[in-house]
């Protein structure tokens, strides 16, 4: 199966899904790599993995609906069975969800509903929550809105900065990705409603 994966900063989480596409096995391969920003660590990795690479800037885009197209085109040219945003920080708009809206998947690091948008551990821990985690979920014309495909928990410690609980949960969350992208295209889906299951 063919993933393009949208970024917006270190890449890691593309990182995972580029060493899980080396073994065959697997299912999936990173087929290309778009962002909205240039001078990123997503872009190197993906061209240190000899993955084709596109940038669309917002600011280069009369009109945000024209960003938006752009991105859409350049995505459908790749011809992906999953699309992935992997810490990619825009929201997408009408045509990209009208062409990618059944496999536009996005990994966001709390447990949604709780603890939305770019601060998710940091918002976790002013809170005072004992359990954060990562989502995984289906996106939909909301933020942080759509089916939920799977969470995974950590523990919130007692002496955790932002910092520390970011990474643990960026530990899980990567595996999280890498094994649902991998049950996703090996088994197909289906969404009815909020619910999502594997065939
Ligand atoms: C992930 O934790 C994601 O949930 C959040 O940004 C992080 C992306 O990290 N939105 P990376 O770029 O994959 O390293």
């Amino acid at each position: 199966a063919r993933l393009v994966v949208l970024v917006s900063g270190s890449g890691s989480n593309l990182q995972a899904l580029l060493d899980a596409g080396q073994d065959p096995s697997y299912g999936a391969q990173v087929v290309a790599v778009g962002a909205d920003r240039d001078g990123i660590a997503g872009l190197d990795r993906a061209t240190a993995a000899g993955v084709p690479t596109f940038v669309h800037k917002v600011k280069n885009y009369a009109e945000r609906a024209d960003w938006d197209r752009a991105l859409t085109a350049s995505v459908a040219q790749y011809e992906p069975d999953l699309v992935v945003s992997a810490g990619f920080l825009k929201l997408v708009g009408e045509a990209f969800l009208d062409a990618f809206g059944d496999r536009y998947i996005n990994t966001h690091n709390a447990l949604l509903p709780a603890f939305p948008g770019i601060h998710g551990p940091r918002d976790a821990l002013e809170y005072g929550v004992k359990i954060a985690g990562a989502t995984l979920f289906f996106v939909d014309r909301g933020v942080d809105t759509g089916p939920i495909i799977a969470q995974v928990a950590v523990p919130v410690e007692d002496d955790d900065t932002e910092e520390t609980l970011t990474e643990r949960i960026k530990d899980v969350e990567r595996r999280q990705l890498v094994d649902w992208v991998g049950k996703l295209v090996r088994d197909g889906w289906t969404i009815t409603g909020r619910k999502v299951r594997t065939k």
